[in-house]
């Protein structure tokens, strides 16, 4: 029997697959989906094989991933507790997604992850993997083994002739792609810290960032991102374009305590210089292009909508009805959006739409033509007629 495992190549799932095959006396499958992340792919490869792996795929979903997960996220508007915008959330659907395509190719029965039994992630990679193929065996060894640490894991390579690469000095739990870059664990388990500036890998402290202010410009269609200053390219080419402008001014650094799906609350700190910038400038076209009842309405449901891309449901039928709401609200966000970047901040620097519903002719302080103020008196009146109704029962009850 065969096992299709998600490799990142690193020490964790590369401990991995001796392991199944010890345990399941099994084949070993591995899948690479690169999302961004900065790898020597040949290495990985190599890696994955010398590990015990009878083939390793190296799948590059980068553009898909942008294109079919951050931007319908990104029309939704979805952000998790006001803060964390999703990029490991809305990775793991399609990882999982890629690790059952070649489970199907490959005829395996069962696929394999080394997420952990504490975290969101096994949820995300398992509900996606029920939802597309709900006959596949699933295997979390981090929930069977006895490999407790780092220790116990580096030992145990040694005892398989996996090569131990002594990593760098950056001792937190980390999570790459294209959209962002997450930091759990070490000090920043402590709240009460402050994380040092050595934790960003990506993006410039204010501190760094140049003293002149830069601008930049996101034009959009429908609701993403069709060109940056001008320059049309596709959905990764522009992420990657904002992704380097942000980062040098410091700017989409996240810190959050959140709450995991499984009970408790972690500590986060993510870079997403381009994804800030994006979700910043989609907001302000909305400003101008939707209208009071439809913008609040999808208000709410840019919440349960990230509560839902958080859970793991990407795939869940709940997830298709909310996108149908989204995508028609997104047909005239289109226009353009110019921000200052300044040592971390976003400042607005105008926006612009064929189908603004801003009407200075409706809306100005001078004399107009188009608006009976003698109207509001009506409005009032009857707007306001239950809580005048109300008072007056208080004042009859001697409430
Ligand atoms: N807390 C974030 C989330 O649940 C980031 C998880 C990072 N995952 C990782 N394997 N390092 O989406
Ligand atoms: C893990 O536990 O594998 C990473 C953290 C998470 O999934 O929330």
């Amino acid at each position: 029997n065969k096992v299709v495992l998600a490799y990142s190549g690193g020490l964790d799932t590369s401990v991995i697959i001796p392991w199944l095959k010890e345990n399941y006396g099994c084949e070993v499958i591995a899948v690479c989906v690169d999302l961004g992340q900065p790898e020597d792919y040949d290495a990985v490869e190599k890696k994955a094989i010398k590990s015990g792996a009878t083939k390793a795929y190296i799948v590059d979903a980068k553009e898909e991933f942008v294109a079919d997960y951050i931007w319908p996220t990104v029309k939704a508007g979805a952000i998790y507790e006001g803060k964390y915008l999703l990029g490991t959330s809305f990775a793991r659907p399609l990882i999982a997604k890629i690790l059952v395509d070649i489970a199907n190719k490959e005829g395996a029965d069962a696929i394999a992850h080394g997420a952990t039994g504490k975290g969101n992630d096994q949820v995300r990679f398992e509900l996606t993997i029920k939802a597309l193929s709900p006959n596949t065996k699933i295997i979390a060894p981090w929930r069977e083994w006895e490999l407790k640490s780092r220790e116990d894991c580096m030992e145990y390579a040694t005892k398989h002739d996996i090569p131990v690469v002594a990593t760098k000095k950056h001792p937190y739990s980390m999570d790459q792609n294209v959209w962002h870059l997450s930091h759990e664990g070490g000090d920043l388990e402590d709240p009460a810290n402050a994380p040092k500036d050595d934790v960003y890998l990506v993006t410039h402290t204010p501190e760094q960032a140049p003293d002149e202010t830069e601008y930049v410009t996101v034009s959009f269609k429908e609701g993403v991102p069709v060109a940056v200053n001008g320059k049309e390219g596709t959905p990764l080419q522009l992420l990657e374009a904002l992704n380097e402008i942000g980062a040098r001014n410091g700017v989409g650094v996240v810190d959050i305590v959140e709450n995991r799906l499984v009970g408790m609350k972690s500590r986060g700190v993510y870079e997403n210089p381009g994804g800030s910038i994006i979700m910043y400038a989609h907001r302000e076209m909305e400003y101008l292009c939707l209208d009071r009842a439809t913008y609040h309405y999808k208000e709410l449901i840019a919440n349960k909508y990230a509560e839902l891309v958080y859970d793991g449901m990407w795939f869940a039928p709940l997830m298709s009805a909310l996108q149908g709401f989204v995508d028609a609200t997104q047909q005239t966000v289109t226009g353009e959006v110019k921000l200052k970047l300044y040592k971390g901040n976003i400042i607005n620097a105008g926006a612009t739409s064929p189908y603004s519903l801003y009407n200075q002719e409706f809306v100005t302080f001078e004399e107009d033509e188009v608006y009976n103020q003698a109207d509001a008196e009506g409005f009032i009146n009857l707007f306001g007629l239950p809580l005048k109704i109300n008072a007056l029962m208080k004042e009859k009850a001697g409430l």
